[in-house]
């Protein structure tokens, strides 16, 4: 197979090969300059208000699965052989699209800077809802959509009453609006033809196989793996990093799976947080349940667990429950494999045990047993869309009241979130009780230090706080 020296992509009708440095120019910087698509809108530019929503077409089971992604932190290679549909593309022919008319008949614009974003959103829900068979869209699951959504001006009762107007009954979904044999047909003989871009400086890789993604990290140890580029395209918007030399594992096929083996759950480190969403929902219900205030749609459809995992950051959310769940990660180079228990990946502030020539394959986690208790909290200045100034993880395992096993983690109080292994060494053995947690909490060895999202003592008082609201549930739940 010829090696590609371009990214290929369409947006709405049309189609784009890009080659050079301009791969690694943002989505939205692309449209609104280059192709004079200006509906698109550029406000906060990394990530959190929303008003640079598109649709991306990502090939899925002989499909395009249309999601909403912030077009301001995606590059363009990320596009490659996917399809974009902007606010400019939303019309049906000549006439508005439902979600558009929805939006006007309950007067849910004012100003209009955010409408765009909020018309991609909702056009992203409606997706949701004609795959899932559904003929409406629930209030619940309008507020849940649009969290990644910003408005200043409307105020948001129109926007949620226009999302839930949207008559499903009778439209047609993009997937089968934009749908060509043609197009489907190029996109997957493309994903199957690595791409290497290599000009002025900067490279570009996208490897079709695993193996091909291995020689170049042995060949090139400085390039950086891409996955959603969520933390990535913003640290490069604020000028922090310039990623020039990337590498994305997204066309490797054997990365893009979750599943079950045995015990544990294995991801993928291209599963997106969404797609790890639906799978916990139902194999890991207190992680779904994180996962549903983690960031917006539009982050989760990019977002990866191993780009979490890899960022080391200590309020990272999902650390603490991959913590207690034993967690390991797949460590994958051209000389051989190893897997690396995620506490001992973390050596210190973003200092992590992975070797230049090293990539993350996949994040392993144990999966909730019958009898065992996990309980997860996230404590935020907003329920959605904000960083945890503290995170609070516990798995007990359980003979009735006597505690068989105990991890316990914390997130938010340390340069890495920290296990707490001598409390559960104490707890091993001992019976499950109010006044063993609170003795626990009384004498925390942590160390909280202030900042924004809070000081030391008010961590400090949330890290107990916690503790005890998590013994209060769980005793609510044990058999008397
Ligand atoms: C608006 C907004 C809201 C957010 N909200 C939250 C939140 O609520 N909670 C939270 O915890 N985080 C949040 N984040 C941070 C971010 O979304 C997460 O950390 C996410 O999981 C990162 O995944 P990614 O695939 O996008 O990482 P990327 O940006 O692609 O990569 C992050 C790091 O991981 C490395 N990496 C990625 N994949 C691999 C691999 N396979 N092998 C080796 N290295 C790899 C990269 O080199 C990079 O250093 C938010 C970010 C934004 C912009
Ligand atoms: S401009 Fe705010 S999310 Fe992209
Ligand atoms: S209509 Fe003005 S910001 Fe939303």
């Amino acid at each position: 197979m010829t090696v590609r020296s371009s990214v290929v992509f369409r947006v709405n009708s049309r189609r784009f090969e890009v080659a050079g440095r301009d791969c690694l120019r943002t989505l939205a910087d692309f449209l609104r300059r280059d192709l004079s698509l200006p509906g698109t809108k550029v406000v906060c530019a990394e990530g959190d208000c929303g008003a640079c929503t598109v649709l991306l077409g990502g090939v899925s089971e002989g499909r395009l699965r249309y999601k909403a992604v912030n077009s301001c932190i995606l590059p363009l290679y990320a596009l490659d052989s996917c399809h974009v549909v902007t606010v400019e593309g939303l019309k049906d022919g000549e006439s508005l699209s439902a979600v558009q008319t929805a939006l006007i008949d309950n007067h849910a614009a004012q100003c209009g800077y955010c409408t765009p974003g909020f018309a991609c959103a909702m056009t992203a829900l409606a997706e949701g809802a004609l795959a899932a068979g559904n003929d409406a869209i629930s209030e619940k699951k309008a507020r849940n959509g649009l969290t990644g959504n910003l408005c200043r001006c409307t105020g948001y009762d129109s926007i949620l009453k226009a999302a839930q107007a949207i008559p499903l009954a009778g439209m047609t979904g993009l997937s089968e609006r934009w749908h060509s044999d043609e197009h489907m047909r190029e996109f997957v003989e493309l994903r199957g033809r690595s791409v290497a871009i290599e000009s002025g400086g900067i490279g570009v890789f996208i490897p079709a196989t695993l193996a091909d993604a291995l020689r170049l990290k042995k060949s090139l140890p400085g390039l950086k793996i891409v996955g959603g580029a969520t933390d990535t395209g913003v640290l490069v918007n604020k000028g922090v990093e310039k990623s020039v030399r990337v590498m994305s594992l997204a066309h490797v096929p054997e990365l893009s799976q979750v599943r079950k083996d045995g015990e544990w759950a294995e991801v993928g480190a291209s599963v997106t947080l969404d797609d790890l969403e639906a799978f916990a929902e139902a194999e890991a219900p207190e992680l779904g349940r994180l996962l549903h205030v983690f960031a917006s749609p539009q982050i989760k459809n990019r977002a990866t667990l191993a780009g979490n995992a890899v960022n080391a950051s200590p309020i990272g959310d999902l650390i603490p429950f991959l913590m207690v769940s034993d967690a390991e990660l797949e460590l994958k180079s051209a000389g051989g494999g190893r897997r690396v228990a995620l506490d001992a990946f973390y050596q210190g502030y973003k200092k992590i045990d992975l070797r230049p020539d090293e990539l993350v394959a996949a994040v392993r986690f144990r999966l909730p047993s019958t009898g065992s208790v996990t309980r997860l909290y996230k404590a935020s200045r907003r329920k959605d869309l904000d960083i945890s100034a503290v995170a609070f993880a516990a798995r007990l395992e359980l003979d009735g009241r006597t505690i068989r096993s105990a991890r316990l983690a914390f997130g938010g109080v340390a340069p890495t979130v920290l296990r707490m292994k001598e409390i559960e060494a104490l707890w091993t053995g001992a019976e499950f009780t109010r006044e063993l947690v609170a003795r626990a909490s009384a004498d925390l060895p942590v160390t909280p230090i202030s900042d924004v999202r809070g000081s030391k003592e008010f961590r400090l008082r949330l890290c107990r706080n916690l503790m005890l609201k998590f013994a209060d549930e769980t005793l609510a739940g044990l058999p008397s």
